[in-house]
């Protein structure tokens, strides 16, 4: 559907042109001044100039000519040449019932793009962490917005399972369990189906393994050389990593589901090791790639460049790869296997470096077609009230799980502070409004920025909050089932400016969320909400809905809530939640 802004500019344009004047002049904007008009347009003080007329001639002979317009109404001509003017109500209405019976709020689609979103990037066997959060939170929401417009989107979980931390669990294992069969070198028979560790053992293992690391350097090395022997196949290592992997996923399948975030392809860093070599003797064949202190190394600074970008290493002196060599890898292997239009990789924007490194290589080597777009949507940092990265209150490293309880544990204290509910319908929606406050909180910041993380503040039913959105939900599903009719299908004239006002922010969807698409902000949908909540609140307090005597009146109140709804579930779908039937 065209979008309002462009409709009412166009009907400017018109009277402009009618008038003797370029078209072009009749660009509009919603107005700055509220109080005195929705919209205006300054087109009669650019003109002047050119046609060597005052402005306020312009503007007097264009608000004329505009008295007998359908889609604008109120047309003031204001010195020294603005032209300042509202919506026609019928228009409006005729506007908006169009689009509620087009798909999807009759937002503009594009053509469709293949698009594979890099989010989440847990690591197996350590517990998720506030960290991994942003990702999934925010990878999620761009995922089903850019969805929503039409894309092919396949999401990658895109699993760290390839590093140091393997071999450090390994060692550590062996250490616990020296006769377990996989450390058994004469061994040639089938090993275990059973994993020999359960999820909690392996993450208690971790933290055990990389702590003893750090001060015990013969365990160390221990640790380096079976990182190298499974990275070298070996058998019963092989089996163990099999095992690691499997328990891991699980729980990490469970936690994210907890979360509402799902992805289409669990790929992980060790299924782009096949394709390191190729690509390594294709960027030397290519004169790219050459020995710098025994690593090898491809230069990958511009002269445009204001901050130094290093080398990229490719493979180091003792020949293994690193972190770089397997995005690279999976670059190949995403291209061979989805040729997609865009990657995007949604990861702390502290590894901005990496990614630039990253991405010039792939350029450089073509590692993708050159209209490919790689882009880096880096996040800043969940902090504390302190200012500090996100810490338990003893300091450590808060983990996913004892966050998301600790959110739904204040829920639920306040569902049972207001009114009597049932201890489990209370669990129930406290594990629904959690995931709100934890959402929105998140996703109404612009995701570059940090933010502080303050349970008080997000889980609050008032302000600028995931429950206070779903709190207006709730509270327009309740009108609705107390209306207890078949929903009216056509929203009538406005007859109140907080009625008008709802209505002409209920017009912003498409606009807004194309902005959202295009630059992957989730916070512009956010704030779109909180206004169009905010909206919906000021009509309800001022407006009898359900007493109103005027039936039409009535039925039109009801269809304009129940779209409202509608979009306003629209849109918390795209950030990743939902709401509840009762409050
Ligand atoms: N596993 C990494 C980490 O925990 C994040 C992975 C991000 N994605 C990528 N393609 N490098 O830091």
């Amino acid at each position: 559907m065209e979008k309002l802004l462009s409709i009412i500019s166009r009907e400017i344009g018109d009277a402009f042109e009618a008038c003797g004047y370029e078209r072009e002049l009749g660009r509009v904007t919603v107005s700055n001044r509220p109080d005195l008009c929705e919209h205006q347009c300054n087109g009669a003080m650019a003109g002047a100039k050119k046609y060597h007329k005052a402005p306020f001639m312009i503007a007097d002979e264009v608000a004329e000519k505009l008295q007998s317009s359908k889609v604008v109404k109120d047309v003031a001509s204001v010195k020294p040449g603005f032209l300042n003017f509202n919506l026609d109500n019928e228009y409006l209405a005729s506007y908006i019932n169009q689009m509620k019976t087009s798909k999807k709020h009759g937002i503009e689609l594009s053509a469709p793009e293949k698009i594979v979103i890099d989010y989440g990037g847990p690591n197996v066997a350590k517990p998720l962490h506030v960290g991994h959060l942003r990702s999934a939170i925010i990878g999620e929401s761009v995922k089903r917005i850019l969805r929503y417009a039409g894309n092919e989107v396949i999401g990658d979980a895109h699993l760290g399972d390839w590093g140091l931390q393997m071999g450090l669990i390994i060692t550590e294992l062996k250490e616990r369990k020296p006769d377990l069969v996989y450390f058994d070198h004469e061994y040639t028979g089938e090993y275990p189906k059973e994993a020999p560790f359960t999820i909690s053992e392996l993450e208690e293992i971790y933290p055990c393994a990389s702590g003893k690391a750090k001060v015990d350097e013969e365990f160390a090395k221990r640790a380096h050389d079976a990182t190298v022997m499974l990275q070298n196949k070996d058998r019963g290592y092989t089996a163990i990593w099999n095992h690691i992997l499997k328990v891991s996923i699980e729980d990490l399948q469970k936690n994210y589901s907890k979360l509402d975030v799902h992805f289409d392809l669990w790929k992980k860093e060790s299924d782009a090791q096949p394709y390191i070599p190729d690509m390594v003797q294709m960027l030397k064949d290519k004169g790219l790639a050459y020995i710098s202190n025994g690593a090898l190394v491809v230069d990958v600074a511009k002269p445009e460049d204001t901050k130094e970008v290093p080398p990229c290493i490719i493979l180091k002196s003792d020949g293994a790869s690193l972190y770089q060599t397997t995005d690279l890898a999976t670059i190949v292997e995403r291209e061979k296997l989805f040729k997609p239009n865009r990657i995007i990789y949604v990861v702390d924007k502290r590894q901005e470096m990496h990614f630039t490194q990253v991405f010039r290589v792939s350029r450089l080597a073509e590692l993708v077609p050159e209209d490919t777009k790689l882009q880096f949507l880096g996040f800043g940092t969940m902090n504390g009230k302190d200012g500090k990265p996100f810490k338990t209150r003893q300091g450590g490293v808060m983990r996913l799980e004892h966050l998301i309880r600790d959110i739904n544990d204040a829920v639920y204290d306040k569902i049972m502070a207001s009114r009597d509910e049932d201890e489990e319908t209370a669990r129930e929606n406290a594990k629904i409004i959690g995931l709100s406050a934890i959402k929105y909180g998140d996703l109404s910041n612009q995701a570059s920025k940090d933010y502080v993380f303050d349970v008080d503040r997000f889980t609050s039913f008032e302000g600028n909050t995931g429950p206070y959105i779903l709190y207006t939900i709730v509270r327009i599903k309740s009108i609705l089932k107390k209306f207890g009719q078949e929903i009216p299908t056509a929203i009538t004239v406005p007859d109140g400016a907080a009625q008008k006002a709802l209505m002409l922010d209920m017009t912003r969807f498409a606009d807004v969320f194309a902005q959202a698409s295009a630059e992957y902000a989730p916070h512009k949908l956010c704030a779109y909400i909180y206004d169009l909540a905010n909206d919906f609140n000021r009509f309800y307090h001022e407006t009898k809905i359900l007493a109103e005597e005027d039936q039409d009146k009535k039925k039109g109140y009801i269809a304009l809530i129940s779209y409202c709804k509608d979009i306003l579930e629209t849109c918390i779908e795209l950030l990743g939640f939902s709401a509840p039937e009762k409050m």
